[in-house]
């Protein structure tokens, strides 16, 4: 054959290669197999959706009965009247209604334009009427109400697959049976999670979750995982198991699993989300899981782009440091992350004993209500902990994260759920180990949130109209964030502290409370100045109730 020829056949071959296997098949098949990015997720928590909550009656019968005899010295959650779309800042659960308007809102507005859902958990009522125990049965059946309402609103059925979006659940003390407490699996209560969560485990998992109740999920397959952690094996008051350290405690061994699963993930250039329900402080978690979880935050920081948890209902934010986890006694740290929410909002069995120390008596009665004191206390607190922030050097960013705690749909305060946007733009052939995109705004990194809200005071003045949530606020146009990168919430809390942000401090108050604090106010005020027996309802949220007396 001719050497032209040869040639000729040569570039002949290569233009049908490039036909075939060029870039113009490789991007339709790019677009055939990898779903469509929206750039959403949604994070949503606490749900204690409660079947017995009744309409018209006072809230410290827990909104479940007619009788108006105060037990208790009062508290502004002991006060009101439960309304048709629930009792906000009460000891109350949420009624079914407003888990329903909850998902009918999502339908409605987000169905086709999530990537992925983050719930951390709590999915039953609490254990707090003498009158109506809670069984095991019911709380997994609660639990299974919200897993099919879920199910139900974020399928597909045009499509064979996937058949919905990755949802990613994760364990609350109020999802296991008596509350706070679970041992080493496998067990009864993590064969029955297993079995009502199954839809959203993925294959491969199912092990991993019957021994542990922790899995991880690809959001994004081979780009994004989202780990589902059992922060119950790291939780002070679970007393079936005893901290990070020992060998053969689940706490150690999950520990150990998220460190091989985030390495692994380094490894394949994929990032991650941390969730689960009790988020890391030195007061909740035992003091081995809490520091191995931080040096494990530390040494990972560069590829997990956030820390999201659930259980205080608090909307706020706050930092782990290499400081403060290197402590011998983190939690005789002041400075740094010592703020007490056992001493507000954590769920303590009576109201006189809300130390570390109650947890035996909890357990033997297996009653918890949540209580809410001292809130002024607390902001001072966190306060002090923005302030103790260093500057913000290159050096000391790689030295902190930042963990937050997303407020819940129990009406402990108003309702309300975030909507976060991330970065979708992928450029290939990144520099990616210089850029995290925990630390710079690139490919994955998330953008800015929504939060979204249900001012119950409102809605229970229109008992027919299904309650939508509104915008409470967003982190661009609100904390002025370009991104929510690690040095972007440390500039925040800087400037939180700065003097000349008052107004930034005042909105994060507000934001704690979501927007209750005027309604707390209130409730808290009129306390001091009758006796309860004498005082008429004066909440906006007891318009129901005008024409009882106390
Ligand atoms: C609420 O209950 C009170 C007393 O039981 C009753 O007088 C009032 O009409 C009820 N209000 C509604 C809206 O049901
Ligand atoms: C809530 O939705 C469920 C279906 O998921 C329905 O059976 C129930 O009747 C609804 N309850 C209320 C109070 O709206
Ligand atoms: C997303 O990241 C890229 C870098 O990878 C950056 O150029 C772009 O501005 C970011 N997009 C947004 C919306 O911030
Ligand atoms: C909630 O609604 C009530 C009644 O309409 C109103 O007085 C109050 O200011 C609202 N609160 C917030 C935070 O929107
Ligand atoms: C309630 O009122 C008391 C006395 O006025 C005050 O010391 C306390 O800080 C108030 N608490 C709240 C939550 O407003």
């Amino acid at each position: 054959m001719l050497p032209s020829v040869k040639i000729l056949i040569f570039f002949i071959l290569c233009f049908f290669l490039f036909v075939l296997f060029g870039p113009f098949s490789f991007n339709s098949s790019k677009l055939k197999n990898e779903p469509e990015l929206h750039g959403n997720f949604l994070h949503i928590t606490d749900f204690h959706p409660d079947p017995h909550y009744v309409n018209n009656v006072t809230a410290v019968s827990r909104c479940h009965h007619k009788h108006l005899r105060i037990e208790e010295k009062p508290e502004h959650m002991l006060k009101g009247i439960s309304g048709p779309w629930g009792a906000p800042a009460t000891v109350c659960d949420s009624p079914i209604n407003l888990i329903n308007a909850t998902f009918e809102w999502l339908e409605k507005n987000w169905k086709n334009q999530l990537d992925f859902i983050i719930w951390t958990g709590d999915n039953s009522r609490h254990d707090n009427d003498e009158k109506i125990p809670r069984t095991p049965i019911e709380m997994f059946r609660l639990n299974k109400f919200i897993t099919e309402k879920f199910l139900k609103t974020f399928s597909n059925k045009k499509k064979h697959a996937p058949h919905f979006i990755p949802i990613v659940p994760s364990i609350g003390n109020n999802d296991i049976y008596p509350n706070n407490v679970i041992g080493a699996g496998p067990n009864e209560l993590l064969s029955i999670l297993h079995e009502i969560w199954s839809p959203f485990i993925p294959k491969g998992q199912h092990e991993t979750f019957l021994n542990g109740g922790y899995y991880y999920t690809e959001v994004i397959p081979g780009k994004l995982i989202v780990v589902s952690l059992n922060t119950l094996y790291f939780y002070d008051s679970n007393t079936a198991v005893n901290g990070c350290i020992e060998k053969g405690q689940p706490g150690t061994l999950e520990m150990k699993w998220l460190n091989d699963v985030l390495k692994k993930a380094r490894r394949n250039g994929m990032k991650v989300y941390l969730t689960g329900h009790v988020a890391p402080r030195a007061k909740q978690y035992t003091k081995s899981c809490y520091k191995i979880y931080g040096r494990l935050s530390l040494k990972f920081q560069d590829i997990i782009l956030g820390h999201y948890y659930g259980h205080s209902n608090m909307d706020h934010f706050f930092f782990i440091s290499a400081d403060g986890i290197q402590k011998d006694n983190p939690k005789d740290d002041d400075e740094v992350l010592s703020i007490d929410e056992n001493d507000l909002y954590d769920e303590v069995e009576n109201v006189e004993n809300d130390d570390d120390e109650t947890v035996e008596n909890q357990e033997e009665n297996g009653k918890v209500e949540t209580k809410v004191k001292n809130i002024e206390k607390y902001m001072k607190q966190l306060l002090r902990h923005y302030r103790s922030l260093p500057p913000l050097t290159e050096d000391n960013v790689k030295k902190h994260v930042v963990v937050h705690i997303n407020p819940s749909i129990i009406p402990t305060f108003f309702p309300a759920l975030r909507i976060f946007k991330y970065n979708t733009t992928e450029i290939k052939n990144e520099a990616s180990d210089l850029d995290a995109p925990s630390r710079k705004n690139t490919f994955l990194t998330p953008l800015g949130y929504t939060q979204y809200f249900i001012n119950l005071t409102h809605a229970n003045l229109f008992p027919n109209v299904k309650p939508e949530f509104t915008v409470e606020y967003t982190t661009w146009d609100d904390y002025f964030l370009r991104d929510l990168t690690i040095p972007s919430w440390m500039q925040l809390a800087r400037n939180i502290y700065d003097g000349l942000n008052s107004a930034l401090w005042d909105k994060i108050q507000e934001h704690l409370l979501v927007g209750t604090r005027d309604l707390i106010k209130e409730k808290n005020d009129s306390f001091q100045k009758c006796t309860y027996s004498k005082c008429s309802a004066k909440g906006p949220e007891d318009y129901i109730a005008s024409e009882l007396t106390f």
